[in-house]
């Protein structure tokens, strides 16, 4: 047998997923398939949302140019715009849309050498504080956007820092101030990320804009009624078994020793599969369905687990990393981070993708 490690990803999830974002958001929703479609393979994601998706969102154009060349015809929007003038003939080329979020851009596209006018998403910043025109400042630039005869059509978008807070104020106050950067002038409007769509039904403009809850990921920090499906499970298989007395270390630097006499299964999947080398002992992993745990350090090929609880588990047996009945993000809090970072980093393993 060859290495077991294998991250099937389930397209009819994906599709339900994002006939979820788009039931909730209501008009038009974007599938956001950057960095890989997070992990899950942009070309394979793409193709299986093409007969029912408004479009996609990529962070840069050679994300979107695969996916052109793949045969995906519906809109793609560079998320993040370009970062080189070059770029907008390209632009133009590949039939793509693009934000727009800093004033050099303003003179950039006045300037460019393009016959067919673009769609531009025009990037207010209500509150994040990282990309977008000032919202004060919004009104005249999209009024001199619109007289330049290089675009054809404007949407106004917005991010948000803290959609998956629920508890948080700083949504609403992001909304309010998009609404008045936008009042009066009649443009198509897209500000919600997977946790707009979820939680903030203030936040549904014409355009969603859902990433993480495609995949299956906690968008918000509370589970909501209507919640996503997961699309990728991350499984393996014991592939030994040592008994242990108590008291012995496992691992490199000893960094855990056994408190009872225990059997160790050592299962293929470590670091340089993606899975975080930071978890502390006691991170779950489903044996034989069954909740057991990480002991000792994880290595760049393997990690150790428990299995004294799981007396029927021995070489072969079948070992979930995440997935259905683990969500990726338990792992990922107890990694410090989010399923997000889980996903994207997820490399080597056997893709496996059910239709
Ligand atoms: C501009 C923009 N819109 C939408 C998304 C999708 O966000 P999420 O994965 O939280 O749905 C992202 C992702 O970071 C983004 O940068």
């Amino acid at each position: 047998m060859s290495r077991p490690l294998t991250a099937t990803i389930d397209l009819k999830a994906l599709r339900h997923n994002y006939l979820l974002a788009k039931r909730l958001h209501g008009g038009r929703v974007l599938a956001i398939v950057k960095a890989n479609a997070y992990g899950h393979g942009a070309v394979r994601c793409a193709r299986a949302l093409a007969e029912i998706a408004d479009g996609f969102g990529v962070a840069a154009i050679e994300e979107a140019i695969q996916l052109r060349e793949a045969g995906i015809t519906l809109p793609i929007l560079l998320l993040e715009g370009w970062f080189e003038a070059q770029e907008l003939a390209q632009i133009q080329h590949y039939q793509l849309w693009t934000a727009l979020h800093s004033a050099w851009q303003v003179d950039e596209i006045e300037a460019a050498e393009i016959n067919a006018p673009l769609t531009v998403w025009v990037k207010i910043d209500s509150g994040m504080h990282r990309l977008g025109l000032h919202p004060d400042e919004f009104p005249a630039v999209a009024q001199r956007l619109s007289a330049c005869p290089k675009i054809a059509k404007l949407v106004a978008m917005t991010h948000f820092a803290r959609a998956d807070e629920l508890d948080s104020q700083a949504t609403p106050q992001q909304i309010d101030r998009f609404q008045q950067a936008v009042a009066g002038l009649g443009l198509e409007t897209s500000l919600s990320n997977s946790g707009g769509i979820l939680a903030w039904p203030k936040a549904h403009g014409d355009w969603g804009r859902a990433g993480v809850m495609l995949y299956g990921g906690a968008a918000t920090d509370r589970v909501l009624t209507n919640w996503p499906k997961p699309v990728m499970q991350l499984d393996s298989r014991i592939m030994a078994v040592r008994e242990l007395a108590a008291g012995e270390p496992i691992g490199y630097g000893a960094r855990f020793h056994t408190e009872r006499p225990t059997r160790v299964g050592v299962v293929a999947c470590g670091y340089a599969d993606g899975y975080p080398r930071v978890v502390p002992a006691g991170t779950p992993v489903l044996v034989n369905g069954q909740r057991s745990r990480i002991i000792g350090r994880v290595s760049m090929d393997m990690l150790t687990v428990d299995l004294s609880d799981c007396p029927g588990a021995g070489v072969g047996s079948a070992v979930r990393l995440w997935g259905e009945g683990l969500p990726a993000s338990e792992v990922a809090a107890a990694a410090g981070t989010i399923d997000y970072e889980i996903f994207c980093n997820l490399k080597r393993a056997r893709l496996n993708y059910l239709d």
